[in-house]
């Protein structure tokens, strides 16, 4: 839960992990996570307001995500976003969380239009072309798993638990990149689409293959090749759909856009290129509300409002 006001200013931001929670599962549970955002969500909805020293009756725009996401918990927010606007006549606008993670930069620094955005978490790995807030194209997308998705995999596999992004992230820290060549896949291809899913077996079969003293021996060198294919692929084609598109802005955003390598590399990559490298704050990088207030703020300014018959979806094609 977020409060923005209209400059954009950022008047209190409560983000509620669940990882605790699921980590024993080693993965998210879609029940135990509905019922936790059920029991936060009061809570989180007084210390919001309480942060930001307002009362509802100052609100202008309720800002709710609608999707993509786990059905269940989406329905939690947006059931609590309708009781508000309903009794309090607070307009209300739906927003599509991938679309305001291309927005979370703006939360330090705005960028011109139009820029291309890489979005990269684990449930999208999309690249988009954007021209406004509410003109945003896809250009291409993973067409199996998400790039946040092989780390999370990957890492479990390797027992480094789950979430398992940050942890190969401090593994792949300490370890060779050209330890072992993993695929890029698609890396030539001239398309701006991603796959992951033969990454991840890739890994998977190696490791087998050479048993277990050899991943707790080498565990940081295997993080750091296998995060390097992923970057790899994640890099070039986010250039070249900046250059071919003839755009000099590039954005990246989503959970993944935390990784410490992903950041180095474009960052080198695209001075190179002669494209410009905008980066959110790692804290923005993650799911939170901030961005869906900001993205929900724009949209609204430019005459787009939702009514109580705002519904939930789990997936959608860019
Ligand atoms: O955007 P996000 O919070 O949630 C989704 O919308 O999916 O992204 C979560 C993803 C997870 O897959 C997590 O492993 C990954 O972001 N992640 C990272 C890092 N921090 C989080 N992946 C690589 N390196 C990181 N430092
Ligand atoms: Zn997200």
């Amino acid at each position: 839960m977020a409060v923005v006001d209209s400059q954009g200013t950022i008047r209190s931001s409560v983000v509620l992990s669940q990882v605790d929670v699921h980590a024993a599962f080693g993965g998210v549970v879609p029940e135990i996570a509905s019922r936790e955002h059920l029991k936060a969500i009061n809570p989180l909805y007084r210390l919001a307001l309480g942060e930001a020293g307002v009362d509802l009756s100052e609100i202008d725009l309720i800002a709710v995500t609608m999707g993509p996401g786990l059905i269940g918990s989406l329905l939690v927010g947006l059931c609590m976003a309708k009781s508000l606007s309903y009794f309090s006549s607070i307009p209300i606008v739906g927003v599509d969380h991938v679309k305001a993670h291309i927005f979370s930069v703006f939360l330090e620094r705005e960028v011109d239009f139009p820029f291309v955005a890489l979005v990269v978490s684990g449930g999208h790995t999309v690249l988009f072309e954007v021209n406004d807030f509410v003109s945003i194209s896809a250009l291409g997308h993973t067409r199996d798993d998400a790039a946040g998705e092989a780390f999370d995999k990957v890492a479990k596999f390797l027992g480094l638990g789950y979430p398992g992004g940050e942890a190969i992230d401090r593994c792949a820290a300490r370890g060779d990149p050209r330890f072992m060549d993993f695929p890029r896949a698609m890396i030539r291809e001239k398309n701006f689409d991603y796959s992951f899913s033969g990454l991840k077996t890739a890994v998977v079969t190696t490791v087998k293959q050479r048993g277990i003293d050899f991943v707790r021996e080498n565990i940081d060198h295997i993080c750091a090749s296998f995060q390097e294919a992923v970057i790899d692929v994640l890099v070039e084609k986010a250039l070249g759909a900046a250059i071919s598109k003839g755009i000099g802005r590039l954005v990246i955003a989503g959970g993944v856009a935390a990784n410490s390598r992903l950041r180095t590399k474009l960052g080198e990559r695209a001075q190179d290129e002669g494209v410009e490298l905008f980066v959110p704050p790692v804290a923005y990088c993650t799911d939170n509300a901030l961005m869906i207030a900001y993205l929900g703020g724009k949209m609204f300014e430019r005459g787009i409002a939702s009514d109580l018959s705002l519904n939930a979806y789990a997936n959608v094609r860019y």
